[in-house]
């Protein structure tokens, strides 16, 4: 177990990915808010910082328990941390340190460079230097431009580097990582899907024992892995609920819930389609139409829970990037912590207790956890849909004939990326309906019909996304098909936009 000490860095969390691709658990917590059980870790990192620690909003760790305790790395604003308040000094950079550079001297005697040659790429992206190293420092490597780029200290397992290992662009990164964590501090590698489905399920086999979980289906991956794992560990006491709102993609409702039963999980589906196409009647504002879909929600799934007698504990799909407590620029650890957005806020009459079995992943774990439960790649691989559905893929106000239209459009779309093979190239795709009519002409008739756009991204978490590149025969293949089959469209678009500016849903 490993403990990632955050300092606001946009780099943290991949520095969380790289160590758990070492089959090696970790933890992100913030960097004044150390745990009390440190004795279960066995490594610390420290991550950068947007912060100098010549500045006034210097940030201060109380690594009076961790510094030459135990092995710990510090990264960029970490290697500079250690230097400036004990014995370094650290200075504004004369030249440029940002991008590409190669390490002209490593120590190569030192495990921490274990397969490691001079030459290696790093990648630097910081604007203070470190001029002279912390007492009893040891220099590991230069750069042309970074003459302390890694150094260690002397009588303790610390380590210290001014680049980035973390991003992909420290090519040996990988390795310096395993090197230290590994070689140095000694952890295993142990941490796999398997470890994970084992260890997860006689869990919760124990916080659960006879008792009744509920828990609400979406189709999606993390509902349906965290299912699965409920699943294995309580069987018939785990009662899922797949709610239908009418703004699902075209028979998906009835073909996912034909999935979960085969899987052999106690679903019911629950076909509410009518009561949501009658609360969003006449909204237009997307704000609107998302609480409205929110409430209804919340209505229907309180009156199924209240079926089943004595449930006890509410199970949600929530996964490790929804629960990280992040690091202000200007200091603490900011307040909020991002909230499940997919199942909204519990009412207060059900008194649940939550269980959470998926709140230590990150997405792609997620998928190996369920490719390791021998889930189907269809389920996996599914593109992220959002809660409120085709809803906020219809601008303006919604009506049945619109979300038919827009479900036929989107499944020739979908239909047409799997058939060529893209499907899994591309992030997240679907249909937009536009609240536009434009001229057509369709044999001798003049026509005045509504007008689709088509949107494929490319992207790791939404956050930034860009469009795809799809072949032009892909896209007039089918443009084609959409006009010749699906009544009351005559004009296809595709979306160029990149996330940001615009974003991925048009609402
Ligand atoms: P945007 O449009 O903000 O979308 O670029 C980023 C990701 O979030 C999804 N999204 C939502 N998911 N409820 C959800 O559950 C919502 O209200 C919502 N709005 C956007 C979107 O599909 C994309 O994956």
């Amino acid at each position: 177990n490993v403990l990632i000490l955050d300092f606001g860095s946009q780099y943290t969390q991949l520095i969380a990915r790289r160590v758990r691709e070492l089959n090696i658990y970790c933890e992100i917590h913030p960097f004044n808010k150390i745990p009390q059980n440190l004795e279960t870790f066995k490594a610390v990192i420290l991550s950068g910082s947007p912060n100098s620690v010549r500045g006034e909003a210097v940030l201060h760790p109380d690594l009076t328990n961790i510094r030459g305790k135990m092995p710990l790395l510090a990264v960029c604003y970490g290697a500079q941390y250690l230097a400036h308040f004990s014995g370094g000094e650290v200075a504004p950079s004369n030249t440029r340190e940002y991008g590409r550079a190669n390490l002209s001297f490593i120590l190569e005697s030192d495990p921490f460079f274990n397969k490691i040659k001079t030459g290696s790429q790093v990648w630097m992206s910081h604007s203070d230097t470190i001029k002279t190293l912390p007492d009893n420092g040891v220099l590991l490597a230069s750069t042309e431009d970074v003459k302390n780029a890694a150094y260690k200290i002397e009588g303790e397992h610390t380590y210290a580097i001014q680049f980035h290992p973390e991003v992909y662009h420290s090519t040996d990164g990988k390795q310096l990582l395993e090197n230290f964590l590994v070689h140095i501090a000694h952890l295993d590698q142990d941490w796999t899907p398997q470890s994970f489905v084992e260890e997860t399920v006689a869990n919760l086999k124990n916080t659960l024992g006879s008792d009744r979980v509920v828990l609400g289906l979406s189709g999606g991956v993390d509902s349906s892995v965290a299912a699965m794992l409920l699943h294995k560990a309580i069987g018939k006491n785990l009662y899922c609920i797949f709610v239908n709102n009418g703004l699902l993609r075209k028979n998906e409702f009835q073909e996912v819930l034909d999935q979960y039963k085969n899987m052999g999980l106690n679903v019911k589906g629950v076909d509410a389609s009518a009561r949501f196409l009658d609360a969003l009647a006449g909204l237009n504002d997307p704000e609107e139409k998302r609480k409205a879909i929110g409430r209804v929600f919340i209505e229907v799934f309180d009156d199924e829970a209240h079926e089943i007698s004595d449930v006890k504990w509410l199970a949600q799909g929530t996964i490790y990037p929804d629960i990280i407590e992040s690091v202000s620029a200007t200091g603490g650890p900011s307040a909020t912590i991002k909230s499940h957005h997919n199942v909204g806020g519990l009412p207060d009459f059900m008194k649940l207790k939550i269980v959470e079995p998926l709140k230590a992943l990150f997405k792609d774990e997620v998928r190996r956890v369920g490719a390791s439960m021998d889930m189907h790649a269809d389920l996996l691989g599914r593109h992220p849909f959002p809660g409120p559905g085709l809803a906020i893929r219809i601008l303006g106000d919604i009506t049945a004939e619109k979300v038919r239209i827009l479900q036929e459009v989107d499944a020739i779309f979908i239909g047409n990326l799997k058939k060529w093979n893209l499907y899994n190239s591309v992030w997240q795709a679907g249909a937009i309906l536009l609240p536009v009519n434009s001229v057509g002409v369709m044999g001798d008739e003049r026509t005045y019909e509504k007008c689709v756009a088509l949107r494929a991204v490319e992207s790791t978490d939404g956050m930034t996304a860009d469009w795809v590149n799809l072949p032009y025969e892909f896209l007039q293949k089918t443009s084609n098909e959409i006009i010749n089959k699906v009544k009351g469209v005559n004009r296809v678009v595709y979306d160029i936009s990149s996330k940001p500016p615009a974003t991925i849903e048009w609402e």
